[in-house]
């Protein structure tokens, strides 16, 4: 290819299909990925991101099939101020039981790896149930998802990205681990941070607080 093609180039503003810059093969698709990356993101709130695109698996929900916020109403404000574009930056859900707040968490997961991507991080009390909560209910979210399916490569290929306790995907990376473990939550950078089941966190991780 002896073209050269600049982002900063003024004549890109004014690009047609029989500029000379265009003369190389492949030039499409690269102008198709070019202007994917320009593409701002879409002003999706969690709740209308999980009724588009989330699908609840049968290996962990009771009641499988498409996610419907409207079968669970109460927790649409919940998750939509968990959007990006809400002001709140922290919110606390005080519950009873089996009222689909991890669902919605999962949801959220969904959402920054689909939409907004960024390293996540998401903790259960102890990395046993960490690892647990990934293999029955995330990587049924990720693989049941179309929209999540391409972004997260399959466990099984190697270096993938995809482990137990870390999922890699354009942009960002899940690290989920436990209060529990002071390795896990250590040097761990996060733009999102999903906690759930609080109230069976140690006081203390090995004791390091
Ligand atoms: N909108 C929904 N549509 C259908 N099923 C749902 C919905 N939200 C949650 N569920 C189902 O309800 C059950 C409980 O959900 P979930 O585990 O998220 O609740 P929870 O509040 O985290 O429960 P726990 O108190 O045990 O942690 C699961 O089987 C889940 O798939
Ligand atoms: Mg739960």
């Amino acid at each position: 290819m002896s073209e050269r093609i600049s982002t900063s180039s003024p004549r890109l503003g004014s690009i047609s299909d029989d500029d000379p810059i265009l003369a190389f093969d492949g030039a499409a698709a690269l102008l198709r990925a070019w202007g994917g990356g320009l593409k701002p993101d879409p002003l999706l709130t969690v709740s209308e991101w999980a009724d588009r695109y989330r699908k609840l698996s049968s290996r962990s929900a009771a009641e499988p099939g498409r996610y419907r916020t409207r079968r669970t109403p109460y927790m649409k404000e919940i998750m939509d101020a968990l959007s990006p574009g809400h002001p709140a930056q922290r919110v606390v859900f005080m519950k009873a039981a089996q009222v689909g707040a991890t669902e919605s968490g999962n949801s959220f997961i969904g959402f920054v790896i689909h939409q907004a991507p960024g390293p996540m991080l998401a903790v259960q009390p102890t990395v046993e149930l960490a690892k647990r909560n990934s293999r029955q209910r995330i990587d049924p979210l990720i693989e049941e998802s179309p929209a999540l399916r391409d972004k997260v490569k399959p466990a099984r290929s190697r270096d993938a990205g995809n482990t137990m306790l870390s999922k890699e995907f354009a942009g960002g990376i899940l690290i989920m681990t436990g209060a529990n473990s002071a390795v896990g939550l250590r040097s761990t950078p996060a733009r999102y941070i999903f906690l759930d089941e609080v109230d069976a966190y140690p006081a203390s991780a090995d004791e390091e607080g």
